[in-house]
């Protein structure tokens, strides 16, 4: 699996936030936040496990506003990163942090109303692995995001150290279909690669955003987004 090595070296988990969500990418970071939020109907109370939280962005939002959080990593470094980040944050809520393969979930099933697995699907080639085992663990909703095969990013993806897997949405359409979950909300985003905007300083990249946001809300820019943000309830 892709990405599970590479998040263990000590550098590559010390530059994540600063190479991906500084600059213009702090627009990448906020839009993704109110996506998730925006899925959540009542995150005050609601018990969220967040699978490869990485250096717990959405972990540390969510417990602020009140969530109980389990954020699970199969990185140290990356978890540590995170647990850092405590000091910053009122978290009204719980924040446990959790060693572990995403694959094999260390819980009963039905533990947590909301799954949430942000960048993860990228890293894998066989989601279904994943969904089955996250769908045991889940009683009310998972939320995730997929990379896009027909976007720029398919261009690109072979120069990135890691590469990523890109998904076909329809191919992701029916495999919730064929473990009866209903796609409740789903949202397409980002024609422009993220290197644009995580290269670029923050008033430039904010026009950057609107021409991009206008772009994907045309019908052919839906068809070429980069990112698919899925909501499925059970
Ligand atoms: C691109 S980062 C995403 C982090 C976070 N969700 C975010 O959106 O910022 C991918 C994360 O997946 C983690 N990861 C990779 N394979 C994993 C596995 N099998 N189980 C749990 N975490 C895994 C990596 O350690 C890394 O922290």
């Amino acid at each position: 699996m892709k990405g599970k090595s590479w998040y263990q070296e000590i550098p590559n988990a010390t530059r994540y936030d600063t190479k991906r969500f500084s600059k213009g990418g702090s627009l990448i970071d906020s839009h993704e936040k109110q996506i998730v939020t925006n899925f959540i109907d009542t995150i005050d109370g609601k018990k969220i496990l967040d699978i490869a939280c990485g250096t717990a962005r959405f972990s540390l939002m969510l417990a602020d506003l009140g969530a109980d959080v389990v954020a699970l990593d199969i990185s140290e470094p990356m978890i540590e990163i995170g647990k850092n980040k405590l000091g910053q944050s009122s978290h009204a809520g719980d924040l446990t942090f959790l060693h572990a393969d995403a694959g094999n979930l260390p819980f009963e099933d039905s533990s947590f109303d909301i799954i949430l697995a942000m960048r993860f699907f990228h890293l894998t080639p066989i989601p279904m692995y994943f969904f089955l085992e996250f769908l045991r663990v889940a009683r009310e909703k998972i939320i995730f995001d997929t990379f896009n095969k027909y976007s720029a990013r398919s261009f690109y993806n072979w120069l990135l150290p890691m590469g990523s897997t890109l998904h076909d949405r329809s191919y992701i359409s029916r495999l919730l279909s064929s473990v009866d979950m209903t796609i409740e909300d789903s949202h397409q985003d980002f024609i422009f690669p993220y290197g644009i905007y995580r290269n670029l300083p923050l008033s430039i990249a904010k026009p950057i955003r609107s021409i991009d946001s206008s772009a994907v809300s045309t019908s052919i820019g839906q068809r070429v987004s980069t990112v698919s943000y899925w909501s499925v309830s059970l």
